[in-house]
C-alpha cells in the first residue's frame, strides 16, 4: 500500500509520516518513506537517522536530463546505478545504498532538494516522485508512506496516479480547511478511492468538531485527531528524533483507518 500525506506547508505532514511510520514499523511493516517535498531537509533527523539519503534526482545527473532519461532511457548516457529509475519494477533492494538510509525495517529516500536559489521550475521533480511511485514495489508487508509537497501542483504532475490512498492533514485554519477542499476534489478527479482526512495540532475538543463540521461539509472523511502535543513540539524545537507524547497514542487509530480496506 502507498500512502500520500497531504497538505499545507507546516500543517504537520512531515510530522505525521514520521508517526506513521513509527507506529507500521512496530506492528512489523516494511516501511519505505519517501521524501517528495523538495524545500524541507530536516524528515531524516526527525525520522531519527543521522544523515540524509542522497536524492534520487542526483543519480540522474540533475533536473535537466530526468525528463529525456525517463521518456527514453536509450538515448541518454545515464550512469549505470541510475538504470535502476527506467526499471519497470523497482523492489526495495534495486535502490542503490546510497539513496536509502535504514534502521531495523524502517527505510527513506528522497526525490530531491532545491539546493540553490533561481534553481528553475519544480517539474522534473513532479516527474520523478511519479515515475518512481509509480513503478516501486513496495513488496509483501511493505507500506510506503509519501510526505508530499505542500499545496496541490504534484496532483497536476500526476504525482498520485499510482497511490493508494490520500491523508489530508489539516491544521485548525481557513487556509488548510480550504486547502483539503481542493485536495479532496482534485484527489477524487484522480480516481483515488480512499481519500481522508486527520485534523492535528488541535488546541481542544470544541475546535476538533468544528474542523470535522467543516471538513463533513466538504465532504471529506476524518478519520482522527492528533492534539497540539507539547512534547513533540519540544522536541522539534530541540532538533533531533521526533518525541511524541499524546500523539503517539493518537495516530494508532489514524492507521487502522488507513490500513483497513477503502471506505469505497
Ligand atoms: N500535533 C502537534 N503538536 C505540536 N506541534 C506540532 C504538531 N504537529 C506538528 N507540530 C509542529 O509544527 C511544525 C510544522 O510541522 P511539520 O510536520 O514540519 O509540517 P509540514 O511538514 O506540513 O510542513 C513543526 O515544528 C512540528 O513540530
Ligand atoms: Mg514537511
Amino acid at each position: 500500500m502507498k500512502i500520500s500525506v497531504c497538505g499545507k506547508g507546516g500543517s504537520g505532514k512531515s510530522t505525521i509520516v514520521t508517526l506513521l511510520a513509527g507506529e507500521a514499523q512496530s506492528r512489523g511493516y516494511k516501511v519505505l518513506v519517501v521524501d517528495s517535498d523538495e524545500s524541507n531537509a530536516g524528515l531524516f533527523r526527525i525520522l531519527g537517522f543521522s544523515q540524509p539519503p542522497v536524492p534520487l534526482m542526483e543519480i540522474v545527473g540533475g533536473k535537466k536530463k530526468i525528463i529525456s532519461t525517463l521518456r527514453d532511457p536509450a538515448s541518454s548516457e545515464l550512469a549505470p546505478k541510475a538504470m535502476v529509475l527506467t526499471q519497470d519494477r523497482i523492489a526495495i533492494e534495486d535502490i542503490p545504498w546510497e539513496n536509502m538510509v535504514e534502521r531495523d525495517n524502517l527505510r527513506l529516500v528522497s526525490i530531491g532538494k532545491i539546493l540553490q536559489a533561481l534553481e528553475g521550475c519544480a517539474c522534473p521533480f513532479g516527474v520523478l516522485s511519479r515515475e518512481f511511485l509509480k513503478r516501486l514495489d513496495e513488496g509483501d508487508n511493505g507500506l510506503v508512506i509519501v510526505d508530499m509537497e505542500a499545496g496541490v501542483e504534484h496532483f497536476g504532475r500526476g504525482v498520485e496516479e499510482s497511490v493508494d490512498s490520500v491523508l489530508i492533514v489539516v491544521e485548525p485554519s481557513f487556509e488548510s480547511l480550504e486547502l483539503a477542499g481542493r485536495i479532496n476534489s482534485l484527489a477524487n478527479g484522480t480516481g483515488i478511492k480512499n481519500v481522508s482526512a486527520i485534523l492535528n495540532k488541535v488546541p481542544s475538543d470544541d475546535i476538533a468538531s468544528r474542523l470535522e463540521g467543516e471538513l463533513v461539509k466538504r465532504s471529506i472523511r476524518v478519520i482522527g485527531c492528533i492534539h497540539h502535543d507539547s512534547e513533540l513540539f519540544d522536541s522539534s524545537l530541540e532538533g533531533g528524533t521526533l518525541r511524541a507524547g499524546g500523539a503517539a497514542e493518537e495516530i494508532r487509530g489514524v492507521l487502522d483507518s488507513m490500513l483497513s480496506k477503502p471506505n469505497g
